[in-house]
């Protein structure tokens, strides 16, 4: 488990978060299916009230165990699930005042679409007055003021999937969770329901916990973000955080495009941080990149952060110019990606604007200020 696991996992037992009426917190929450798979390992995880957290990482490494686990759709094996300061862990799901969409968002096929919305208020018994004042509010939250009479079938995917977050949110509920509601649409559709679902969910102070495999829309979306894998939240932070600051190697490498570079020896203090002995000379870090307790530091540089030059000269406060040899280039329309091979036989992935150099050409250095690289665990 990363160190600054443990220390949010204290804060949570020490209860320095506010707790608010909808904020959800996961307190060393465990689940081994019975087959004896490890689902999830003692997660700890905060989402103020109000907030649009967003679970990433590859497939199987958790998310959609840890929604299951929030709605009691799964039983965990260990810790606490509380919802304001209410211990929700023994709770049924009816009790829990949880919205869901997920995947397959599973309208009724058989009703039309008001009568979709009002189904959960039928089942929280709400007066047939209160059903149609609901339905008739969704139905313009989701902008489909006159789409009530028509058939689920008769709808687009992404009419339809409004209709599946209408119909999450009519009986009020305190928190929504979403798996990956918007899978099946494609680019254009998915940005422009991101932002519908963004403003639904800010404009009914709403705390979603949202699913995605796509970094992009939960960059957009998201005031934090957990990285996930092998059942373990890796990183929790805001997006420009877990981008400029990663953690650990795995949180970089999945993030974008990262240059990840080996440091030979132990770090040295210096007055103003580190030195990180590398295969391209001395480089120096600024004391607070440096992960606590970090056992086995990495050097991490963006290929935005990359200066190619043609002329090797040396720049105040750069790393000595590594000379490289091109070998592939990305044509990527405001800029392009271009693979730089270091005499190390190491490939840098380099982002440049526009110019673009000469495929198969030496003659070529890359640099980057030793400010722009990050210290990541193992
Ligand atoms: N009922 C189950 N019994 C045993 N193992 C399970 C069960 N459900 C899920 N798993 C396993 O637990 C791990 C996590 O599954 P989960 O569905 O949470 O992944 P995920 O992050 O949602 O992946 P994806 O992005 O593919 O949806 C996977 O290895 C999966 O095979
Ligand atoms: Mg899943």
């Amino acid at each position: 488990m990363a160190v600054h696991e443990v220390a949010e996992s204290r804060s949570t037992h020490g209860q320095a978060h506010a707790a608010s009426a909808n904020s959800i917190t996961i307190d060393g929450l465990a689940l081994t299916f019975a087959n004896g798979h490890i689902g999830l390992q003692s997660t700890h995880l905060h989402v103020p009230g109000g907030q649009f957290c967003t679970l990433l990482g590859p497939s199987g490494s958790g998310k959609t165990t840890l929604l299951r686990a929030i709605a009691g759709l799964a039983k965990p094996t260990a810790g606490r699930i509380l919802i304001g300061s209410t211990d929700v862990t023994g709770l049924d799901v009816q009790a829990r005042n949880i919205g869901f969409v997920f995947q397959n968002y599973a309208l009724f096929p058989h009703m039309n679409v008001a009568e979709n919305i009002e189904y959960p208020l039928k089942l929280h018994k709400w007066s047939e007055a209160d059903r149609a004042v609901r339905v008739k509010e969704i139905l313009d939250l989701i902008e489909l003021p006159h789409a009530g009479r028509r058939m689920v079938g008769e709808l687009s995917g992404g009419q339809q999937q409004r209709v599946a977050i209408g119909r999450a949110l009519a009986y009020r509920p305190a928190l929504l969770l979403l798996d990956e509601p918007m899978g099946a649409l494609d680019r254009r559709l998915r940005q422009q329901l991101g932002a519908d679902l963004r403003e639904i969910q800010q404009r009914a102070g709403i705390t979603a916990v949202y699913v995605t495999h796509d970094q992009e829309e939960a960059f957009i979306l998201s005031d934090r973000i957990a990285i996930m894998a092998g059942g373990v939240i890796q990183q929790y932070a805001a997006p420009s955080e877990l981008y400029f600051r990663p953690r650990t190697r795995f949180v970089a490498d999945f993030l974008g495009e990262a240059n990840l570079v080996e440091v030979t020896a132990p770090l040295v203090a210096t007055a103003s941080g580190f030195e990180a002995t590398t295969a391209y000379g001395p480089i120096r870090v600024e004391a607070a990149d440096r992960p606590e307790g970090a056992s086995k530091p990495t050097l991490v540089v963006r290929p935005e952060d990359i200066v190619l030059t043609r002329d090797g000269a040396e720049r105040d406060g750069h790393v000595r110019p590594i000379p490289v040899e091109i070998v592939r280039e990305l044509f990527l329309g405001s800029r392009c990606l271009v693979t730089a091979r270091a005499p190390t036989g190491q490939e840098f992935r380099v982002e440049c604007a526009k110019s673009r150099p000469t495929h198969g050409d030496a003659g070529f250095w890359i640099s980057w200020a030793h400010s722009a690289a990050v210290l990541v665990d193992e």
